[in-house]
């Protein structure tokens, strides 16, 4: 396994002296090196966030350890081990990307993560360009301030300069937060394809129900700083599950559900587009 939770907990600290929010309560799971596209879903504050954090580092477990390759996090500070061996090899777009961006032109942006993790000043170049393009950031936006673009280029921005130095696994926080619908698509359409054709691990937060079930093999749901439901997507919205975890179902399946009730049917939930699902309502009408 390339990520293992064991018992992990995790509290911060509250505004009073020992006063804190506990935010992980008791984790335990585990994320494959290679070829998994988890969704990590639940209500605000749910911990989310929190959970994603300590899969590359970025927050150390209050209680409990979390094993990354060959490194184990454990509460203490001073005992973890060097950490940009981690970074290189899990790249994490944050949820607010303002907070990751701090070079002078976005370019120079894009090029930090594979500078820094050496690879030489062309090279760097070259590979920030490709993901720029790959996401389609125009070359006008390459020599403007990062702090001068909107809160969607800003996103798109953030997510290119992880993809440029090709980490194994990708964890993404809201990723599509702040996109207009069709970037949105194309950028899940982006970490569809890392997934399928490098067989890359994807961890991706998101409250879009409608893009867990077109693209997550997996999901986790959390509801109060606890792994509720740890599962397929099909699973998940077929039982109650989801309703607990404060979770909408995806627009197809309330179609399913409506064709259902209204035609006297009896269509599964094992449709994943519109096309499919016309398709298996000709079979079953004519
Ligand atoms: N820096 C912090 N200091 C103190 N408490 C925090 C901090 N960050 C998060 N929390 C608390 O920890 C809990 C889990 O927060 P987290 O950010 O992980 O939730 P989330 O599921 O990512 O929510 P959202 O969907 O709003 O992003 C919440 O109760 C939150 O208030
Ligand atoms: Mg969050």
């Amino acid at each position: 396994m390339a990520i293992s939770f064991r018992e992990v907990e995790h509290n911060y600290a509250g505004l009073r002296k020992n006063d804190y929010v506990a935010a992980l309560h008791n984790i335990n799971l585990d994320i494959a090196a290679q070829d998994e596209f988890v969704a990590v879903v639940g209500q605000t504050g749910s911990g989310k966030s929190t959970l994603v954090s300590h899969m590359n580092a970025l927050l150390l477990p209050t209680k409990g350890s979390v094993h990354i390759f060959d490194y184990v996090i454990t509460p203490k500070k001073r005992k973890n081990p060097k950490l940009k061996p981690i970074r290189k090899r899990i790249g994490f777009v944050f949820q607010f990307p303002e907070y990751q961006l701090f070079e002078e032109t976005v370019l120079k942006d894009i090029m930090f993560g594979p500078l820094n993790f050496g690879y030489k000043e062309e090279e760097a170049k070259q590979r920030a360009l490709q993901a720029a393009k790959m996401l389609g950031i125009g070359a006008d936006l390459l020599e403007k301030s990062p702090f001068n673009l909107s809160g969607g280029q800003m996103r798109k921005v953030a997510i290119a300069g992880i993809l440029a130095y090709n980490p194994d696994i990708l964890l993404l926080d809201e990723p599509t937060r702040g996109l207009d619908p069709k970037t949105a698509l194309e950028v899940m359409e982006i970490f569809n394809r890392v997934n399928k054709e490098y067989k890359k691990t994807i961890v991706v937060i998101t409250h879009d129900m409608n893009l867990v079930y077109k693209y997550a093999t997996r999901v986790i749901g959390m509801k109060d700083g606890m792994v509720k439901f740890d599962g397929k997507p099909i699973d998940l919205f077929s039982s109650n599950i989801y309703k607990e975890c404060h979770l909408t179902k995806p627009d197809l399946l309330c179609l399913i559900d409506y064709l259902n009730e209204k035609m006297n049917l009896n269509l599964g939930y094992d449709i994943y587009s519109e096309e499919e699902l016309l398709k298996r309502l000709k079979e079953v009408i004519l």
